[in-house]
């Protein structure tokens, strides 16, 4: 239950498991009081921080009053200027010149449901009982600005957000330098700092570091939210694990250039400020306008990482998704992508698709390379004119097509870039992002558009549109595949451009995806680098990376389950060795990894075996039975002592159920007394726990068959090397019933195979192998 009251200016914040509490002190300032476990309204005495005696070298904020200085409080906004020397949530440059800024409390308002903002997607509430939102409306000082503070509660996923808004009634223009959305000042618990890292192809590495002294960023200045540092952050207490201790997660609602700084103060005070970056960034607000930041998503738990990580699963399936694909079970795709890359030709991907089908697919999906002269990442992109030399019947030809053989049709698009070879640069050069007088910097051998042209977004949703309405597509992937440069447009100021540029894309996928929300929206940019709430609000799911190498998507898919929940994120089946890493992993580890996110399949089918075959089909055959709980279900991570073991666990709701995928990386000799916890059932309820049937293919042990078979076959020889295409071996089959009691203290698993004989049972794991492990309620019999 959520409880706000005005008594004496101060506020509590309920969510079910959580509680916030500010004041607004005599002086007008926002203070914060404490945000983490429930506590109630008369603990607000003895929470605030107490001021009894001055401190050396600090700038008083109030003549006759020695102890109040803005630098030691903790505090729900701040200034510049008044002697808070910490980041500043503010920097504006006013109308006489100067930077110095003084909000203080005018008043207060309550609101049920949501607010929402006029030009920035949002969290939203379905019902007005779902939130209660809270503003606080402060005054500079000086200058007629009023500034909003805005805290929306959703108390059952625990989650608060937090956005500011600007408004001048100012004569001359105000310029906005800097502008926060939220800014948290903690006592210091010996916090970590926990931040998701990487690359292309390496997104979301999870890192821990101490706090120290001073100012760490996580920011992205790439344009884009980035595949170097996700917008998400958490500060952890020392001992807190995935199942344990006090844990706080931040994160934004926003695309672009984002901006964490998390500061320790010489009062070991901890300050946390989030918004759009001020790298460049100026916005001139000029008499009656008004600015609004993105939306800060702010969470906490006691049940450490996985507590945190279930209220921000909560909060975007029920408050960022949307359209009719938002609670449904994402259908099984096929991507022709690494299969085809840009050569492929109706005949092709009908061949393709017809096998894909006998596997089970449900959504087949033409990736790069249908439209203009696109043959390379050379040229095409900006053009819509479909190359009729690949496509004879055109997108509607082959998506009938591959509706009559009874699957989904889905489509790829980059609508953000352009070739320089391509009919549209020939035609409105001006289009494309790049600065006068200078050669541009290519990302991928292409430019990015102006998005912050009106002209530019009509161009785009006209296209995309008119290609959507004449086919029958009930997917797009939503591509976007290079880092912003050569930051220039004419029609608005370079201090504008990073954010204007975020949203045009925003406005652009409204006019597109909100009129059509049948369409199921995969947002992808290089894999994961955008990766974020604000594309979440528009599509259901991204493509986490473009490695799909099933170890390396551990710590991928692990990362972004810190933040995201695993039906968001896209995960693929593809070829070993894998293109990346050359690494060679068992076809049941590609799917046990890929099967906790939206699954589909990248690779080119007619390569594989008969027994491959069969194996995908018994893997789309399982997944479809359990999706809804892999997709939707309560996900948990596991904090193992063993570094070369990683376990994903997904639990029904109604703790009637759950999925298990444990892998091993590398393989250590006699590694063998595993121990399986299940999380999150019910402890008095029998279970019933399985192992998935997988099959090991006989290559995998050589000569080491002789172990396994009373006769020696040559391992590269004739008779193994047919064998191996049409026969494979039978894998951990494992199966026993269970309390759930005993599930979670932990079940021996059958040993794995050490060459010192053959059972039926063993698990054939070595390097890379894994299983699957289904864990359902035994019916209890019926009393004759
Ligand atoms: C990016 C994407 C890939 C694929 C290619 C096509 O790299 O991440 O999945 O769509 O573009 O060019």
């Amino acid at each position: 239950m959520q409880y706000i009251t005005q008594a004496e200016k101060l506020f509590l914040l309920r969510t079910d498991e959580t509680a916030y509490l500010l004041l607004i002190n005599e002086y007008g300032h926002p203070e914060h009081l404490h945000y983490g476990t429930p506590v109630a309204l008369a603990d607000a005495a003895a929470l605030r921080y107490k001021r009894t005696m001055p401190y050396g070298a600090e700038v008083l904020y109030a003549e006759d009053d020695p102890t109040y200085c803005l630098d030691n409080l903790p505090l729900e906004w701040s200034g510049i200027g008044k002697g808070d020397f910490r980041v500043s949530p503010i920097e504006l440059e006013l109308p006489d010149g100067s930077y110095t800024c003084d909000f203080v409390f005018q008043f207060a308002k309550l609101q049920p449901g949501a607010r929402g903002a006029a030009t920035l997607p949002g969290a939203y509430a379905e019902e007005s009982a779902d939130a209660e939102t809270l503003v606080l409306t402060l005054k500079e000082k000086v200058f007629a600005l009023q500034l909003e503070l805005i805290y929306t509660v959703y108390p059952h996923e625990n989650v608060i957000t937090r956005s500011s808004v600007l408004h001048s009634q100012e004569a001359s223009p105000v310029r906005i330098r800097r502008m926060m959305s939220q800014l948290l000042d903690l006592p210091n618990d010996g916090y970590r700092l926990v931040t998701l890292d990487g690359d292309w192809i390496q997104e979301a590495h999870r890192h821990d570091r101490a706090l120290m002294p001073g100012c760490f960023v996580n920011e992205s200045t790439t344009g884009n939210s980035s595949n170097r540092h996700n917008p998400g952050v958490m500060l952890a207490a020392p001992t807190a694990c995935e199942d344990s201790g006090n844990v706080y997660g931040f994160n934004l609602i926003y695309s672009g250039n984002h901006y964490t700084a998390v500061e320790l103060s010489p009062r070991n005070m901890v300050r946390i400020v989030s918004g759009i970056n001020p790298l460049c960034f100026c916005w001139q607000l000029v008499q009656g306008e008004t600015f609004e930041t993105p939306e800060a998503v702010l969470t906490f738990s006691s049940h450490g990482f996985n507590g945190m990580s279930h209220n921000f699963h909560e909060f975007i399936l029920h408050r960022i998704l949307r359209g009719d694909w938002k609670a449904k079970d994402r259908p099984v795709l096929l991507n022709n992508w690494e299969a085809h890359f840009f050569d492929f030709t109706r005949r092709k991907l009908l061949r393709l698709a017809r096998r894909a089908k006998k596997l089970g697919v449900e959504l087949f999906v033409l990736d790069d390379g249908w439209f203009g002269a696109r043959n390379s990442d050379h040229a095409g992109l900006g053009d819509y004119t479909v190359n009729r030399k690949k496509l004879r019947d055109g997108i509607e030809g082959l998506a009938q097509r591959i509706n009559a053989l009874g699957m989904q049709f889905g489509l790829w698009f980059e609508p953000e870039s352009i070739n320089t070879d391509s009919e549209l640069y020939r035609n409105h050069p001006e289009y494309a992002m790049q600065l006068p007088g200078r050669t541009p910097a290519l990302g991928r051998n292409q430019l990015l558009l102006n998005l912050a042209n009106p002209a530019v977004r009509d161009y785009i949703v006209e296209n995309v549109s008119s290609i959507l309405d004449r086919a029958n597509i009930t997917y797009v992937k939503w591509d976007m595949n290079r880092h912003m440069s050569d930051m220039y447009s004419a029609v608005c100021p370079a201090g504008e451009l990073y954010h204007r540029y975020i949203l045009g894309l925003y406005e652009v996928l409204e006019r597109i995806f909100r009129p059509r929300p049948h369409i199921l929206l995969e947002s992808c940019a290089s894999g994961g680098n955008r990766f974020d709430l604000g594309m979440l609000c528009y599509s259901q799911q991204i493509w986490a990376s473009d490695n799909t190498d099933p170890i390396e998507r551990l710590k991928i898919q692990k990362g972004f389950s810190y933040f995201y929940p695993p039906v968001c994120m896209g995960a693929h089946v593809s070829q070993s060795p894998h293109q990346q890493t050359l690494r060679s992993t068992p076809l049941s580890t590609r799917f046990n990894v890929a099967a906790f996110g939206a699954l589909g399949y990248e690779l080119d089918l007619a390569e594989l075996s008969p027994i491959e075959h069969r194996q995908i089909k018994e893997q789309i055959s399982f997944y479809k039975q359990v999706r809804h709980t892999l997709q939707f279900g309560r996900f948990y991570r596991y904090q193992l002592p063993e570094t070369n073991k990683d376990v994903f666990l997904a639990v029904a709701p109604d703790q009637s159920h759950a999925v298990l995928s444990f892998v091993q990386t590398l393989a250590t000799a006699g590694d063998s007394n595993d121990v399986l916890r299940v999380k999150g059932l019910d402890a008095n309820a029998c279970y019933r726990l399985t192992a998935v049937p997988q099959k090991v293919s006989l290559a995998r042990f050589g000569g080491l068959l002789k172990h396994i078979m009373p006769f020696t076959l040559r391992a590269d020889g004739f008779i193994l090397r047919t064998a191996n295409r049409v026969h494979a071996l039978p894998d951990g089959p494992f199966s026993l019933c269970t309390s759930g009691a005993a599930l979670q203290s932990g079940v021996g698993l059958n040993d794995q195979f050490i060459g010192t004989g053959y059972h039926k049972d063993l698990r054939l794991w070595g390097d890379f192998g894994s299983q699957l492990y289904v864990v359902e309620l035994e019916q209890e019999e019926e009393a004759e």
